[in-house]
This record gives C-alpha cells, structure tokens and sequence, in this order.
C-alpha cells in the first residue's frame, strides 16, 4: 500500500474474567491507507467493536503491534493515549453517547474544550451542525431529538477536532430507511470534502458496498478478505 495510515500486525486481545482468559482479537493484520474507507462486517460477538477500541487507541492490544502514521502507538501511557485520540481520532458510537443536561451546540462544543484557540467554538459546532443539516435546532437537546438527528449530532461532534482517522459502531444501525440515506449520503460528503480515512462497522451488506473503498469481514476475532 503506498500510504499506510494504519498497520496492526498479529494483535491480540484477551479480556481476563475471573480466574480465565477471554480471547477476542487473535492475530490481526490490517492495513488501511490514508484517506481510504474501510467497511468491517462480521458476526456478532466477531470481535468488531474491540477492533475499532484498539484502532481509536481507546483500548490496547493484548500482544502485537499498532503502528499510526509511522509511529508505534502500542506502548503509550495513559497520558500520551489521550493526547493521541484528541488530535487523530473521531468516535461515532452506536448508543451516539450524547450528554443529555447539554443542548446539541454544546455537546458538539465539548471536544473543542480540549483544544487550543482557534475559531470560537461555537463558530465550529455551528459550521459542523450546518454540515449534518440541523443548524435549526442548536438549543435542542439530544431527547428533543429523533434517532436520525442524534446520529447526525454525533457525527458532527466526531468531526469537530477535524480527526484524521473515523471510526464509526453502526452508524445507521437502529433508523429507518430515509435517516439512513442522509447518513450514507452525510458520510460521503465528508470524506470527499475532507479526505477523512473511514473505518464502518455494519450489519449491513449494501452500507458496508457503499462506504466501504473495501469490506473486511472478521470471524473468530481474524480479519479475512
Ligand atoms: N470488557 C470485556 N470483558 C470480557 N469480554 C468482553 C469484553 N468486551 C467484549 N468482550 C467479549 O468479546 C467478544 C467480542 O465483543 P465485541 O463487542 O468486539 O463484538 P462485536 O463484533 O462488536 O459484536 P456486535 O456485533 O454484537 O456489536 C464478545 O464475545 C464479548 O463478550
Ligand atoms: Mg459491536
């Protein structure tokens, strides 16, 4: 690949409960070029939603090696792991983990707070809730809100620190057909207009084809073709 972004090479992940081991993640390999779109499909309990924690540097590989942008990432601390995933990363999680006492401007407001200067902040959360379609409704707050908006406010706030790589836990999971499409489409946009690398977890075949540049499916916590 001529621009690695992401390299994962023979990563494990095991969970400890009580007195024994869970294996997860038993030796991936994966490669992910910069700014391309990867769609990951697989089973339930394959092992997906571990493999996006360790991509976005919210969890670490039990053994093997994660290397961002040249860099090896498997051995940082806590301290150096948080930095990273502000300046890298944008998380879109399934249950969109919105603060529900915050209005949506400042739920999109509250990466920024982590950042040095720049724009105000609202300026930003208000261009980022233009982009997703909802710069109607900045005082709403989340349960103001359909399914269809929240996901958007999400993807929004996933997008506020202008991370370079984002990974997304079935983005399009619990809506109906139209507030799919305006994610699907959402999606798009922003990986054209900003040259995000992608990373998607679906169930879904024909949303894994449309945003994936390649699907990857895992199975007993491997990633195949
Ligand atoms: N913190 C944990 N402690 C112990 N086991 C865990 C932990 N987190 C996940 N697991 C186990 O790891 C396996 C993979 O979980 P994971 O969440 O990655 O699956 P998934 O592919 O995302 O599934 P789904 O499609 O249902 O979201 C599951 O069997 C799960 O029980
Ligand atoms: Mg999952």
């Amino acid at each position: 690949m001529a621009d690695p972004f992401v390299e994962l090479r023979d990563v494990t992940k095991a969970y400890r409960r009580d007195e024994s081991e869970v294996p997860v993640l038993n030796g991936v390999d994966l490669t992910i070029g910069r700014g391309e779109r990867v769609s990951i499909m697989g089973r339930s309990g394959s092992g997906k939603s571990t493999l996006l924690n360790i991509l976005g540097c919210l969890d670490v590989p039990s053994s093997g090696e994660y290397r961002l942008d040249g860099h090896d990432v498997s051995h940082l601390s806590d301290n150096e792991l948080s930095r990273l995933r502000n300046a890298t990363f944008g998380f879109v999680f399934q249950s969109f983990h919105l603060l529900k006492g915050l209005t949506i401007a400042e739920n999109v407001e509250l990466p920024l707070e982590y950042c040095e200067g720049g724009a105000s902040h609202r300026d930003r959360a208000l261009e980022l809730l233009t982009l997703v379609g909802l710069e109607h409704r900045l005082s709403h707050r989340p349960n103001e809100l359909s399914g269809g908006e929240r996901q958007r406010v999400a993807i929004a706030r996933a997008l506020a620190n202008h991370p370079k790589l984002l990974l997304a836990d079935e983005p399009t999971g619990a809506l109906d057909s139209k507030a799919q499409r305006a994610i699907l489409d959402l999606f798009t946009r922003v990986h054209r207009s900003l040259g995000t690398t992608l990373v998607i977890v679906t169930h879904d075949p024909k949303v894994a084809e449309e945003l994936g540049d390649r699907v990857i499916h895992m199975s007993d916590g491997r990633v195949g073709g």
